[in-house]
């Protein structure tokens, strides 16, 4: 996608992130949940944002598999379409985020350089990104196959099936590992929000 048009111009909001996120006792911030299908990164997103609403605190799963039924419907599975899905999901979760909330994003987001973007997305307008690479041995990921994917992939009736017939860049420099081939989703939940609250800790109050 290249710039917008010179005509468009931005339109600035007379509300400043302090102010908003101040008057709703808010902090947004958004966790990016990368991995290979199977991996549990929706199930650990689910249970992330179950813990944050239960503790007053807003928060918003944007999913890959939920999202490619609305704005991400006309896209499939190729290098360029995945490029474009994870930077829709970025920005999305960059207004979402803006706006407040705690954005937990479960996409495969194989490729490196489109994390990169989402991260760079944020970063530019200061607001937290945290990268969590949710990791299991592709074995159990495709021994677990929820959806039965896998072995539609295996027989080759799905193409460009994320490590069997395309690949997944493992994330080189994540903010946070979470393991989900030994202990519960719950645990994996735990590990992200402890990791999110640290990184919140250290990080400056919102700007402006
Ligand atoms: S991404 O690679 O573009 O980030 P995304 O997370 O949005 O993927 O969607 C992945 C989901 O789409 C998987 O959970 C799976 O249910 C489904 N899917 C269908 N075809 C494929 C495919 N070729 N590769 C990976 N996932 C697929």
């Amino acid at each position: 996608m290249g710039r917008p048009a010179v005509a468009i111009h931005w339109s600035h909001s007379t509300v400043t992130r302090r102010l908003r996120w101040r008057a709703l006792g808010v902090h947004g911030a958004t966790v990016w949940l990368t991995g290979i299908s199977g991996s549990g990164k929706s199930s650990i997103a689910k249970h992330m944002e179950s813990d944050l609403v239960n503790s007053g605190i807003p928060a918003y799963v944007l999913d890959g598999d939920n999202l490619r039924h609305g704005v991400n419907g006309d896209l499939g599975f190729s290098r360029k379409d995945r490029g474009e899905n994870a930077r829709r999901a970025a920005e999305i979760a960059k207004l979402l985020a803006d706006a407040g909330l705690v954005v937990v994003v479960a996409l495969i987001s194989p490729y490196a350089e489109d994390r990169a973007q989402a991260r760079r997305l944020h970063e530019e307008v200061e607001l937290p990104f945290v990268e969590v690479h949710v990791s299991a041995p592709q074995a159990v990921c495709e021994a677990r196959d929820p959806k039965g994917l896998y072995a539609q992939a295996r027989a080759g009736t799905i193409g460009e099936f994320t490590t069997v017939s395309d690949p997944y860049e493992v994330p080189a420099r994540p903010d946070l590992v979470v393991g989900t081939d030994e202990g519960t989703v719950e645990d994996a939940a735990h590990a992200v929000l402890d990791g999110l609250r640290a990184r919140l800790e250290q990080g400056a109050p919102p700007s402006a």
